[in-house]
């Protein structure tokens, strides 16, 4: 076999074998690598120590003010409360406070990278502050129906502190399209910091019964639905 033909000057370093530089912490692309070959992806520790400082202080607060309401389940259409599915409380985050403004900044970067890499238009962003009390859970669900392009990946961040296997609530993550009977591919305890990332169509998960409480901050990317009936807002 020829060997390679080398151009680089004598003395210089080698250009077939300089090292391509990456980026310090390339999670961006161990996420969309995850996400295209299985629709999901975990990250312990993900969210800088400060937003998630800020975060919990702010779900702790609205927690103890009671200011969270009863969450429900389905589409807006189909608005319904069904405490055998899911028990959880449940705050809209409107970027009102200045830890808000700052997880959305944080999080236009993630959009804007996947997009690049995924090619999968997500537009718009919204999430919200989600307690689980103790007894609280989340039945086996998809975040979005398939084909309703409404949700296209969905996001959850733990603002608890550290967690233990017997505080229960993990996160259960079945493989894409997974029929009742398939085995879980993944059971994730809900540790502070740690992010999820699931194709909100495709990928079924559920919230096992927790036994201490349980914060997290639930969000979705959609696709832009504009159409002869509606225009999507641009920012
Ligand atoms: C949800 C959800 C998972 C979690 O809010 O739709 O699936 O771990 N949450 O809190
Ligand atoms: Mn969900």
């Amino acid at each position: 076999m020829t060997p390679p033909v080398r151009t680089g000057l004598p003395g210089a370093p080698d250009p077939f074998y300089t090292p391509i530089p990456v980026p310090e912490d390339n999670r961006l692309g161990t996420i969309a690598g995850d996400i295209a070959a299985q629709g999901w992806s975990w990250q312990p520790g993900f969210l800088p120590d400060d937003l998630t400082a800020a975060l919990r202080a702010e779900i702790f607060a609205r927690d103890a003010e009671q200011d969270l309401a009863m969450a429900g389940i389905g589409r807006e259409d189909a608005f319904q409360l069904d405490r055998s599915v899911r028990l959880t409380r449940i705050s809209w985050m409107d970027g009102s406070s200045p830890a808000q403004r700052a997880f959305f900044d944080w999080a236009e970067p993630l959009r804007k990278s996947l997009n690049r890499a995924l090619m999968i238009g997500l537009f718009d962003f919204e999430s919200c502050y989600a307690v689980y009390p103790e007894g609280g859970f989340y039945d086996r669900h998809l975040d979005s129906f398939e084909g309703a392009r409404n949700r296209v990946l969905s996001l959850v961040v733990y603002l608890n502190d550290d967690w233990t296997d017997d505080k229960g609530g993990a996160l259960v993550i079945w493989p894409e399209r997974a029929s009742e009977t398939d085995a879980p591919s993944a059971r994730l305890l809900p540790h502070g910091a740690g992010v999820a990332f699931m194709l909100s169509e495709t990928v079924p998960h559920a919230v096992e019964v927790t036994h201490a409480r349980r914060y997290a901050i639930a969000g979705w990317w959609r696709v832009n639905q504009s159409g002869d009936t509606r225009v999507d807002p641009i920012s």
